[in-house]
C-alpha cells in the first residue's frame, strides 16, 4: 500500500454519522477514538484506511498489541483454519488441541529457566485480567495482603490493578484500593530523588532496601512485587537492567514473589522476545497478554510451579477458552521467532532513537528521547521556562496534543503517554519496513515543527 496520507476518495458520507453517533451513544470514558476521530475500514501492516478514504501509518498498533502490525496473512491463515477446522470456538478452560498448542508455543517462547516447571494460568481475557489473578495468586500462596509497586506504574484498569498503578487522576475520585506501598522508578530524565542519571538508580535501590527492612518503615512483609521491564503507559521509561537485578535480589532475599508484568514489553517489543531476558532474570509470575493473543484478546499469568497454590475453581471465569485468540497467538509467537523479530525491533528500535536524538538538538521542545526497541517515547517540553534540579523543562501537555493532531492530518497514527500526557509513543509493529520508519520519522519531525511554538 502506498504510505502518502493523499486523500483517495472524497469522504465517504457514514464517517461522519458514525462518529456523531459513537460521541451519544458511547460513554465519557472513550479514550482513543476521542484522540484519533477516525472511522477504519481496511488495515493491513502498520497501514489503516479510513472510511474517508485517508492512509494513515499506526504507531499506535492497538497499544501495542499487534506485533505483526494489522491482519497479518499467518495470523488470519491460523484464523481461517480454524474456522474451517469445526473447532469449537468457546469452551470455558476444557481442554483443546488449539490451547495445547498455544500453551506449547509459549512455554517455548518464554526463557527456559522460568518455562521449566512453569504453570500456565489462562484468565478472563484483558492484561487487566492477568494482573488482577497474579495478585489474587500470591496474596493467597503467601497469605500476605500488601503489594510493592512503582510510581509511573501501569497494570490496568480494575480494582487490584488500579491499586498498584500509578496514575493519581484515575484513581482519586475512587476509594482506594488495597494495601500498596509505592516505590520509586528509577527515571534518568525526571528522577524521583532529583539526582537523575546512575545515582538516582543507585538511591532507588538502596531506598527500597532499607524501606523493606526498616522495623518502624510501616511496610509490611507484602504478597508480592509488581513491576514493569519498560513502563508504557507510564511514558515509555526502561529500567536499567541493574536495578531489576536488584530488585530480584532484593525481593529473593526477603521471600517477597516478584510478578513482572510484561503485558505492553512481551512478543519481541522491546528488542528481545521477552524483556527480562535483557537483565536475565527469573522472576516468579509474568502477566501477559496483548500480542499474544495475536490481535485477539487473550491473557495469561505464567508462574513458577511452586506458586501453584490455588483450590480448584479459585480463579474462574467464563472467557478462558477463545479457540481462535489462541490460535492467532500461537502462530504470532513463532512467527516472532523464526522470522527474528525481536533482534529487528531492536535494530530499528536503534535507528529510530538515533534520528529523534539527532532531531532534538534541532528541536529543543523534545526534552527526551527514550525507550527500548520498538517502544519510545519522545517527551515534549517548554524549553522556555524553568529546568528542574536534573535540567528537565517542565512537560508541555498542550503542545504534545497539537502534535498528535498534527501527526493525524499527516497520516501518522501516535498517541501520548507519560506524565501529564507529554510524551510521544511509538509502538509501531514489529514488521515495520525501513521505508515506513523513514516515513515516521518524516512526519513526526515535520508535525513538530509545525506545532511546535516559534
Ligand atoms: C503493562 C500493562 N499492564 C496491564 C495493562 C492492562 O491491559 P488491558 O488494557 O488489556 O487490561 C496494560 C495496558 O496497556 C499495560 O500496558
Amino acid at each position: 500500500m502506498p504510505l502518502t496520507a493523499a486523500p483517495t476518495a472524497e469522504p465517504a458520507p457514514p464517517a461522519e454519522a458514525i462518529l456523531r453517533r459513537q460521541r451519544v451513544r458511547e460513554s465519557a470514558a472513550r479514550t482513543y477514538a476521542r484522540s484519533f476521530p477516525i472511522v477504519p475500514v481496511r488495515a493491513h501492516g502498520m497501514t489503516v484506511e479510513g472510511a474517508d478514504g485517508r492512509r494513515y501509518l499506526d504507531c499506535l498498533a492497538g497499544a501495542g498489541t499487534l506485533a505483526l502490525g494489522h491482519n497479518h496473512p499467518v495470523v488470519l491463515a491460523a484464523i481461517r483454519r480454524t474456522l474451517d477446522s469445526g473447532a469449537p470456538l468457546h469452551l470455558l478452560d476444557l481442554a483443546t488441541a488449539e490451547k495445547d498448542d498455544f500453551t506449547t508455543a509459549l512455554l517455548e517462547s518464554l526463557p527456559a529457566e522460568f518455562a521449566g516447571g512453569a504453570r500456565v494460568h489462562f484468565c478472563g481475557p484483558a492484561g487487566t485480567d492477568a494482573v488482577e489473578a497474579a495478585l489474587k495468586l500470591m496474596q493467597t500462596v503467601t497469605g500476605r495482603r500488601g503489594t510493592l509497586a512503582f510510581t509511573g506504574g501501569y497494570h490496568g484498569m480494575t480494582a487490584g490493578a488500579l491499586a498498584v498503578s500509578g496514575n493519581v487522576a484515575v484513581k482519586e475520585p475512587l476509594p482506594s484500593g488495597g494495601e500498596v506501598t509505592r516505590l520509586p522508578f528509577p527515571f534518568r530524565y525526571r528522577c524521583p530523588f532529583g539526582l537523575g542519571g546512575e545515582a538516582g538508580e543507585r538511591v532507588s535501590v538502596r531506598y527500597v532496601e532499607r524501606l523493606l527492612d526498616d522495623p518502624s518503615g510501616g511496610v509490611v512483609r507484602p504478597a508480592a512485587m509488581i513491576v514493569e521491564v519498560v513502563q508504557g503507559e507510564g511514558g515509555a521509561v526502561p529500567a536499567p537492567d541493574d536495578w531489576l537485578r536488584e530488585m530480584r535480589r532484593i525481593t529473593a532475599e526477603r521471600g517477597i514473589p516478584l510478578i513482572v508484568d510484561e503485558v505492553q514489553t512481551g512478543v519481541g517489543r522491546t528488542g528481545a522476545m521477552w524483556a527480562v531476558e535483557h537483565s536475565g532474570i527469573t522472576p516468579d509470575a509474568m502477566v501477559l497478554s496483548k500480542a499474544i493473543g495475536g490481535s485477539l484478546p487473550l491473557a495469561v499469568v505464567v508462574y513458577r510451579e511452586e506458586y501453584d497454590g490455588w483450590q480448584p475453581g479459585a480463579h474462574t471465569g467464563t472467557f478462558r477458552g477463545n479457540t481462535l485468540a489462541m490460535a492467532a497467538g500461537a502462530a504470532t509467537l513463532r512467527h516472532v521467532t523464526a522470522n527474528g523479530l525481536a533482534s529487528r525491533a531492536a535494530a530499528v528500535g536503534r535507528y529510530l532513537m538515533t534520528e529523534l536524538t539527532a532531531l532534538q538538538r534541532q528541536l529543543p521542545v523534545i526534552g527526551d528521547v527514550r525507550g527500548r526497541g520498538l517502544m519510545i517515547g519522545v517527551e515534549l517540553v517548554d524549553p522556555s521556562a524553568e529546568p528542574d534540579v536534573c535540567g528537565a523543562y517542565p512537560a508541555d501537555p498542550a503542545l504534545a496534543r497539537r502534535v498528535r493532531e498534527a501527526c493525524l492530518a499527516r497520516g501518522l497514527i501516535v498517541e501520548l503517554g507519560g506524565r501529564h500526557d507529554a510524551v510521544l509513543r511509538l509502538l509501531p509493529p514489529l514488521t515495520i519496513t525501513d521505508e515506513q520508519a523513514h516515513a515516521v520519522l518524516d512526519r513526526l519531525s515535520d508535525a513538530i515543527a509545525a506545532a511546535a511554538p516559534r
